[in-house]
């Protein structure tokens, strides 16, 4: 049953059980976690148990408490992670990744990973331009880990890709320069063949970079007010109110049914009128989002690694996994809400009467230097592909042919070099991200990317009907015993082996 049909289901299922939005969903959910005996008497109950069956035996699997989340509930805010400044100026963050669980509102709490003991996900760690900054993460998973930060310019063995491997109960530390303007970049867990589960499970957040950009100084940046972290994430539930996980070996990725953010289902938040902020990331495994806003106005200000040269206004987004993009709607006096061509409402931002938010849309927002095509000197191409034989049972997950192998280096980079890379895939969704790089999109089928891809880029779209020209300027760190990764961030295709790695030569 693909997802359109489980929607349409979904929807007949509320009115047939004579239960609206009010308290009585509330109460029907407490006797989940009241005695069996309330199970016995409770009507509403009842019925949905015999609804389920019937709906369990049309589709095969559907999850009866889910249905219960219709309910609105408040939007879940990470906490913020500011820095502890030493003595010589330097900014130190610490995390520590273990087991939690938290409230999806199914039938039992749901055992998580998180950071820093939070319910699920991590907190959200701000960077200054121009700071040294010290992150150590702490192993308290029985498992091996490692913190990656996705989009973030810094040395190899800083970047926690599956080379700097986290012990269980060990501490690895990170320490680098934030050498990039104003963004939003993420971090996850990035150990070859579990990424995609460690995340699922609940191990990821935000980075904000801020900066002295006085373009941008007018925009909403009050984090939880007006500036709200948005990590959409799709995911399933057992009857048990467990994680559902599942690699996708043969196909696009694995695509669950119910969407979250920040960990919240059905969410609302409660925003000033005016301007407000949306830092969009998806942190989905496999699932793309086709964003628009209803009841208001949406423009683009940064994508990936920054702000845009001008706001750009939109009436739709796509949003890849691994993709971020800042958002900003003019809320009036009634909800706006972020929905999802696929999946219906993402987010309602429901005005709450406070004075009315600052904020004014500049008309510029950043200087963005075209990288010229004549300071290209070395052209690379990159095929992501399924290659599937008779003889094998599944395809085969590979960039140019081959397979992830820890122990081969797919190729070097001269630092200093521009590099134009050429971007290409099967008939499935592709999404391609290469480590320590920002780069700029040249052309998607051979004609000028438009203003809302004009940007700094990290993780862009890739599939046969959209072949993508990039281009890079490697003058940052030299890389001569540690690879970087480029790869898939469809989590499935990266398990399973659409990676490869690259070093950086100073010669
Ligand atoms: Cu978001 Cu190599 O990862
Ligand atoms: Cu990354
Ligand atoms: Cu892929």
């Amino acid at each position: 049953m693909d997802n359109r049909s489980f929607q349409a289901m979904r929807t007949e299922f509320v009115p047939l059980n004579g239960v609206r939005r009010t308290g009585r969903r509330h109460a029907a959910y407490e006797s989940f976690t009241g005695s069996t005996h309330r199970h016995l008497i409770n009507a509403g109950v009842f019925f949905r148990a015999i609804l389920a069956i019937a709906l369990l035996a049309a589709c095969g699997t559907v999850n009866e408490a889910a249905l219960d989340t219709s309910v609105v509930a408040r939007l879940s805010i990470p906490a913020l992670l500011e820095p502890t400044f030493d003595g010589a100026g330097i900014a130190h963050y610490d995390l520590k990744i273990g087991e939690s669980r938290h409230d999806y509102r199914q039938t039992a709490l749901t055992d998580t990973y998180s950071y820093n003991g939070m319910s699920v996900l991590g907190p959200t760690l701000r960077l200054r331009t121009g700071d040294s900054v010290v992150i150590s993460v702490t192993n308290e998973l029985d498992e091996v880990t490692t913190t990656h930060w996705h989009g973030a310019v810094v040395p190899a063995e800083d970047d926690g890709g599956p080379h700097s491997l986290i012990e269980p109960g060990t501490t690895w530390i990170a320490d680098f320069d934030v050498i990039q303007p104003a963004a939003t970049l993420w971090y996850h867990p990035h150990v070859h063949g579990s990424t995609a589960e460690q995340v699922y499970r609940g191990a990821a957040g935000l980075i904000i970079i801020e900066d002295d950009n006085s373009a941008a100084a007018t925009l909403p940046a009050t984090y939880g007010v007006d500036d709200i972290p948005v990590i959409i994430q799709d995911r399933d539930f057992t009857e048990d109110g467990q994680l559902d996980f599942a690699i996708d070996e043969s196909g696009q990725g694995k695509i669950y049914t119910t969407l979250t953010v920040n960990g919240t289902l059905n969410p609302f938040v409660d925003v000033p009128e005016g301007l407000v902020r949306l830092r969009l990331l998806n942190g989905s495994q496999a699932r793309i989002y086709h964003l628009s806003v209803e009841g208001a106005d949406m423009t683009k200000i940064a994508s990936d690694g920054g702000y845009l040269a001008s706001p750009v206004a939109l009436e739709q987004l796509v949003l890849a996994p691994g993709d971020r993009a800042e958002i900003v709607v003019n809320v009036g006096m009634e909800s706006a809400t972020l929905v999802d061509s696929r999946q219906g409402r993402v987010l309602e931002l429901r005005p709450n009467g406070a004075a009315s938010g600052t904020g004014l849309l500049p008309d510029k927002l950043a200087t963005i230097e075209r990288i010229p095509e004549s300071e290209i000197t070395v052209d690379r191409s990159f095929d992501m592909d399924d290659e599937r034989y008779f003889w094998q049972f599944g395809p085969r997950w590979v960039i140019n042919g081959v397979q992830f192998d820890m122990n081969r280096i797919d190729f070097e980079v001269q630092l200093g070099d521009t590099e134009r890379w050429t971007l290409s895939g099967d008939d499935g969704q592709h999404v391609f991200h290469p480590h320590q790089i920002q780069y700029q999109i040249l052309s998607i089928n051979g004609e000028p990317p438009p203003p809302e891809e004009s940007g700094w880029e990290d993780t862009v779209l890739v599939n046969h009907e959209r072949d993508v020209v990039i281009a890079a300027r490697f003058n940052t760190y030299a890389a001569e015993d540690t690879p970087y990764m480029f790869h898939c961030h469809i989590l499935d295709h990266e398990d399973l082996g659409m990676m490869g790695q690259f070093l950086v030569i100073d010669e």
